[in-house]
């Protein structure tokens, strides 16, 4: 297993363009099963996720070539020879839950795997059953598979998640182009990925309105015909990279940032002290004066502070003037970066659902182990400022979400450097 080893103290000066985005890229390839015309994303952000989606989709008997040197997926399912997503590749990645839809929608039935827990929580599927059966489907569990199954197809309805689920939303709103009838969904997550989706699905000939908000409108269709569609740049990746120069020093300017994607993360910086400006290029970032303040933070659905933001967040609170609450009110167990900050000699306080760090004005690096993707990249933020190396270890978890850290990183400065495990 490869790890990056980072050594701090080094400010950091230049431009980081910034990927399309994992999340929406992962709902945007499975809507290729609702057409049996060609889909193509461009765009698309090369990481072991999308991967993995890959060979989900081929496992169904869909075609997806990975072009121009994989920013560019030319996809078509013209012929499915399959409606089943085996254990083995849900259990990597939770989003292959994300064909559910498609395959009932399309063909009136589907077997997907529940995905199991991870390391963030349980990440149950309850919300997508309750939606797909509101639609008049029958899904019965068996040997944990998702047996699911229309008589005559799935039917438009009132669908309210009782909480706003972003795979719900995506689940829902892929079935729904299809469905007999107009399919309201309420509660509906608003995040710019479920933005993204809709306006490829409408490019593909659907009728959606009201995505963005928390109410979703879709006019089932008989078909939809094929589309190219660019993936949204990706607001985890850009909020992850804005925080480098304010732990590290120095000034970034992150190419392709828009300061719509990340309009609560950015509030958060400016009341900790930290400068922000929106160019013509993208979003320019850097912390006048030394130490950031300590700020209180609350994980919530977009426009709320992402979640996906909650571990670099907490990497730069560690070197903060002052003492901050961060709160994790979407997913049940995700600080687990905080034992391995601590190693690095921050001063955390984890009880339940909350974080106290108390900032300290130096860490020293450490050997550290990534146990989840957004944990892996806050031990490498922090590695820009701890003194000495950091060694994180298990980065396979880094590489299904961000594309070459270590050379986006030091191209800016940063001493950083990638070790090929056996
Ligand atoms: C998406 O996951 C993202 N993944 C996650 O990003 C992100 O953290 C999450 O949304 C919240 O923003 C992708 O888009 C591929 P949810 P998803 O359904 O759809 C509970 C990353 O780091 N829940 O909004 O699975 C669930 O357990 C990943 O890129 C149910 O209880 O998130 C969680 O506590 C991590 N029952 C909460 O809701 C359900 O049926 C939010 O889940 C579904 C969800």
């Amino acid at each position: 297993m490869d790890s990056i080893l980072v050594t701090g103290g080094k400010p950091l000066r230049g431009e980081i363009a910034i990927a399309g985005a994992k999340n929406a890229a992962l709902t945007l390839m499975p809507a290729t099963l609702l057409s049996d015309e060609p889909l193509t994303l461009t765009n698309t952000p090369r990481l072991s996720d999308i991967k993995t989606m890959t060979a989900l989709l081929q496992s169904l008997g869909a075609e997806v070539s990975a072009l121009a040197d994989g920013k560019v997926m030319a996809m078509s399912s013209h012929g499915l020879n399959s409606t089943r997503a085996d254990y083995e590749i849900v259990r990597k990645m939770r989003a292959s839950n994300l064909v559910l839809g498609p395959l009932l929608a399309r063909e009136g039935h589907a077997i997907v795997s529940l995905p199991g827990g991870c390391a963030i929580g349980a990440r149950p599927m309850d919300i997508h059953i309750a939606a797909f059966e509101a639609m008049g489907a029958t899904i019965d569990l068996k040997d944990g598979y998702l047996h699911a199954t229309t008589q005559g197809g799935l039917k438009g309805g009132v669908v309210k998640l009782r909480f706003a689920s972003v795979g719900a939303t995506e689940n829902v709103l892929m079935a729904a182009t299809l469905a007999k009838g107009t399919t309201i969904i309420e509660n509906a997550a608003r995040e710019p990925e479920i933005v993204d989706l809709a306006t490829c699905l409408r490019a593909m000939g659907a009728q959606i309105e009201g995505d963005g908000t928390s109410r979703i409108e879709i006019q089932g269709v008989d078909r939809l015909h094929g589309a190219t569609h660019p993936v949204v740049t990706d607001r985890i990746e850009l909020g992850t990279y804005m925080l480098a120069p304010v732990i590290a020093g120095g000034e970034v300017e992150c190419l392709g940032g828009k300061l719509s994607l990340v309009e609560s993360f950015v509030e958060k910086l400016t009341e900790a002290g930290i400068t922000v400006e929106e160019t013509d290029r993208g979003l320019k970032v850097r912390c006048d004066g030394g130490r950031p303040k300590a700020v209180n933070v609350t994980t919530e659905p977009f426009p709320g502070f992402p979640t996906d933001l909650q571990a670099q967040m907490m990497a730069m609170l560690c070197f903060a003037d002052g003492t901050s609450v961060l709160e994790e009110k979407i997913f049940e167990n995700r600080f687990m970066h905080a034992p391995e900050l601590i190693r690095m000699g921050a001063k955390i306080d984890v009880h339940g659902g909350t974080a106290t760090v108390h900032g300290v004005d130096k860490m020293k690096g450490a050997p550290v182990m990534a146990t989840d993707l957004r944990a892996s990249v806050s031990l490498i933020l922090a590695g820009l400022a701890a003194e000495g190396e950091t060694q994180v270890n298990r980065v396979y978890h880094l590489d299904r979400g961000y594309e070459h850290v270590e050379e986006k990183l030091g191209a800016v400065g940063a001493q950083i450097e990638r070790i090929k495990g056996q």
